[in-house]
């Protein structure tokens, strides 16, 4: 192997730069050549590459987002999208390639097998951590400590007022961000998409909240089944007009800023794994970190999302909350 590409998918999320970083210095380092693609498999199709040497990742570590711009591309789903993209790929002599992304990301990459033999290799970077085969996924740990971070300063005022927050997080189709930091910042409930009777819970649990605790914090998982916070908010504020009710949805702020230690260290983990697991020979896996250890789960599994959380958190998050 000579020559390969590295490129980012998806939504962005903080550590995609360290993990870039870690590739192309990795790459260097065992005299590959190595180039980036833009936007995405956008860029793949649109023949967006660019020259990648150790200087052009220098001061990135620190820095949220991605270098190589991200995006989530339609045209990645046609056969003609596909085509293209091989034809790019073996016109600058790629011989392998690393993906980071999500499960669109993944999902993308097998299906692209079936046209194109060159191997991917992914790291996982999204900041919902939702794939099977790592721990924390890139991005996740960042996001949960900035909604830590934001809901902590929203208890100063909520404790003040005596009010009911619900606070929305992202996680369009997993409630891991809302289970961490909601246990993270003592939440009086939490409600995600894995669990279908929360907002009764919630509900009774509310009806007899002690006095001692004025404020109280719901954080509701963007894809929650009722709907979000503010359909969250009329059910409360109907069931209980004595209580002065507040609405924070958090937004994109989760998927921006520094990473943190953690982040930038798994993150480098993953990148240099990735680029020794192609001179290895392997092919459609991602690369993760399991127990601290490096582990490699093929992109069909990654993929499945774990529809079952731990059931030991979830009824310690009750025992705290309450
Ligand atoms: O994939 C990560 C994620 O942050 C989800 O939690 C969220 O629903 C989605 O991206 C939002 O993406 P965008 O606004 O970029 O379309």
């Amino acid at each position: 192997m000579k020559k390969i590409a590295v490129f980012s998918s998806g939504g962005d999320s903080p550590g995609m730069n360290a993990c870039i970083r870690a590739v192309v210095r990795t790459a260097c380092y065992h005299q590959l050549e190595v180039m980036g693609i833009l936007h995405g498999y956008d860029g793949l199709i649109n023949d967006e590459f660019v020259d990648l040497d150790r200087k052009a990742v220098a001061n990135i570590i620190q820095r949220g987002g991605t270098i190589l711009k991200t995006a989530r591309s339609k045209e990645f789903m046609t056969l003609e999208g596909r085509q293209k993209a091989k034809r790019n790929l073996e016109k600058h002599g790629i011989e392998g390639v690393v993906a980071i992304g999500g499960d669109g990301t993944f999902t993308g990459a097998v299906v692209f097998s079936e046209i194109c033999s060159i191997p991917f290799v992914g790291c996982p970077g999204t900041i919902d951590n939702d794939l099977v085969g790592t721990d924390f996924t890139i991005g996740y740990d960042t996001a949960i400590n900035t909604v830590i971070d934001a809901v902590d300063k929203i208890r100063d005022t909520a404790e003040s007022h005596d009010r009911v927050f619900i606070v929305e997080v992202m996680g369009r189709d997993a409630g891991l961000i809302a289970l961490r930091s909601g246990i993270a910042v003592g939440a009086e409930g939490i409600m995600i998409p894995e669990t279908k009777n929360d907002l009764e819970k919630i509900l009774e649990r509310l009806a007899k909240s002690r006095k001692d605790k004025s404020s109280k914090i719901i954080i509701v998982a963007e894809g929650d089944e009722n709907g979000g916070a503010y359909k969250v908010s009329e059910v409360i504020k109907e069931k209980f007009p004595a209580f002065d009710v507040r609405v924070s949805i958090l937004g994109h702020i989760q998927r921006g800023g520094s990473p943190t230690c953690m982040e930038r260290v798994n993150a480098s983990r993953m990148g240099y794994e990735a680029v020794n697991a192609l001179l290895a020979g392997k092919k459609s896996v991602m690369v993760g970190v399991i127990n601290k250890q490096i582990e490699f789960t093929p992109f069909e599994k990654a993929i499945k999302h774990i529809e079952e959380l731990n059931p030991e958190l979830l009824k310690m998050m009750e025992i705290l909350s309450s």
